[in-house]
């Protein structure tokens, strides 16, 4: 760990790797992986932030994840029995936060899916709600699954009170959504490939719900501390947000992918905007409203003027959104430091990124925020990226592999810490 009292006297590239930070000591729980979420991060960083604390004398009684997306710190913290609050501005990530931290009795799953399964097979579907339908979802998925899914979707309400147990089946059939659909497999792009035979909806929704039984009988949740989950923009003024004693989170990365767009089968499955774009509005670093861009550029703060320059020349737009992102992080590290109370950490996953050849220093210009927010104790070490995303380059069709005239991702990333004494 690098304590930074001088920004300028430390060199982000060569912090060494921390290797306490790479890898956890325990199997990841299958309710980790009851849906995909691009970004999700492994849930060991949990464990592992909750045992720096500790180190550090703080009693943890409520975490936050301010960027809680699939709910990976949510049910971890439920697994610890600490109290939680998550917010985040992309629906379907609530959901299936709000799905994963809650518990379920077997039996009752069990009952309400052979309810599902029944009013299945006894919904009738005219031909004419195919061609009425959604033009995006049409574009999507052929006239069978189409019509298979909208089956599913009224026997899951049909057969479910508007309960947590609905919940569930409206998770367990989001997460069917992708593979059911023409999307080109394990792309990060929304890509349509001509070539895929989409999975059968029935088939697919029995294997996943297979799985989910499975990985709520393995978690076997008894704690009763509070999970509360926001669905909502964290820089929303109007957001009443709680004290904490600590915040886990990652940020959404500057030059990487649209959230909103990834998640747009869920998204207009599931009835959260009729045109999934108007999800866009309000992410980070989102430029979806107006803004000002010459006279914005004076609240940059050293390492984001650094950066937003090198870029103004060629790369006009691109200046225009890493500057707005860089604004946004700037907010969202006074929110952290008004969310904790006296002596809270917060703790942030975070790496860096390249755009043609301009190196986006994400976490140096977020230390500095912190810094300016009132942070008094600031540290940073280094993690490496396991698993598949270890390949640090992406094809032209966003899939990781490990040809190097791929794109370059980040193979390495941050652990930045700040304390409020
Ligand atoms: C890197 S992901 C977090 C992933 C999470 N740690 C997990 O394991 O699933 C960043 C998240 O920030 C969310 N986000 C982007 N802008 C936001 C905003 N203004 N307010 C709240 N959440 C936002 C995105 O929807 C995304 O889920």
């Amino acid at each position: 760990m690098i304590q930074i009292t001088n920004l300028d006297e430390v060199d982000f590239d060569t912090i060494p790797i921390d290797s306490f930070w790479n890898t956890g000591t325990e199997k990841e729980l299958k309710m980790h992986r009851i849906h995909s979420y691009p970004a999700k991060f492994p849930a060991f960083i949990t464990t592992k932030a909750l045992e720096y604390a500790h180190e550090k004398s703080l009693e943890t009684k409520q975490i936050a994840d301010i960027f809680c997306g699939c709910g990976t710190v949510a049910f971890e913290a439920k697994r610890c029995d600490i109290d939680f609050w998550g917010c985040d501005i992309n629906p379907v990530a609530t959901l299936i936060a709000r799905a994963k931290s809650d518990k379920y009795q077997s039996g009752r799953l069990e009952n309400y899916y052979n309810s599902i399964i029944s009013s299945y097979d006894q919904i009738d579907i005219a031909d004419a709600w195919y061609e009425s339908a959604n033009e995006r979802l049409k574009y999507w998925y052929n006239q069978t699954n189409y019509e298979n899914l909208l089956r599913l979707k009224m026997a899951i309400k049909e057969a479910t009170p508007n309960s947590k147990y609905r919940l569930f089946f409206l998770c367990a059939f989001s997460n069917i959504l992708k593979p059911t659909s023409k999307w080109l497999t394990k792309s990060i792009k929304p890509q349509v490939d001509p070539h895929k035979n989409p999975a059968d909806v029935l088939q697919a929704f029995k294997e996943q719900y297979a799985f989910m039984a499975l990985a709520n009988k393995e978690s076997n949740l008894s704690s009763k501390a509070s999970t509360e989950i926001v669905t909502k923009n964290l820089l929303d003024p109007s957001l009443d947000k709680p004290k904490v004693d600590m915040i886990i989170t990652s940020p959404p990365y500057v030059t990487s992918y649209e959230y909103a767009d990834l998640h747009q089968l869920s998204s207009l499955w599931l009835d959260f905007a009729e045109d999934f774009r108007e999800l866009r509005e309000g992410s980070i670093g989102s430029l979806h409203h107006i803004y000002n861009f010459e006279r914005e550029l004076k609240r940059l703060n050293k390492t984001g003027t650094h950066v937003v320059f090198r870029l103004i020349d060629q790369h006009k737009n691109k200046a225009r959104s890493v500057a707005k992102y860089f604004l946004d992080m700037q907010q969202v590290a006074k929110s952290c430091y008004s969310m904790l109370n006296s002596g809270g950490i917060a703790l942030f996953i975070i790496g860096n990124t390249e755009y043609k050849g301009v190196k986006i220093h994400n976490a140096q210009h977020l230390a500095e925020s912190l810094k300016d927010s009132g942070f008094n104790e600031i540290t940073i070490t280094k993690r490496k990226i396991s698993n598949k995303i270890l390949t640090p380059y992406r094809d032209e069709q966003g899939r990781f592999t490990t040809d190097k005239s791929g794109r370059k991702i980040y193979s390495e990333e941050y652990i930045l810490i700040g304390r409020k004494l």
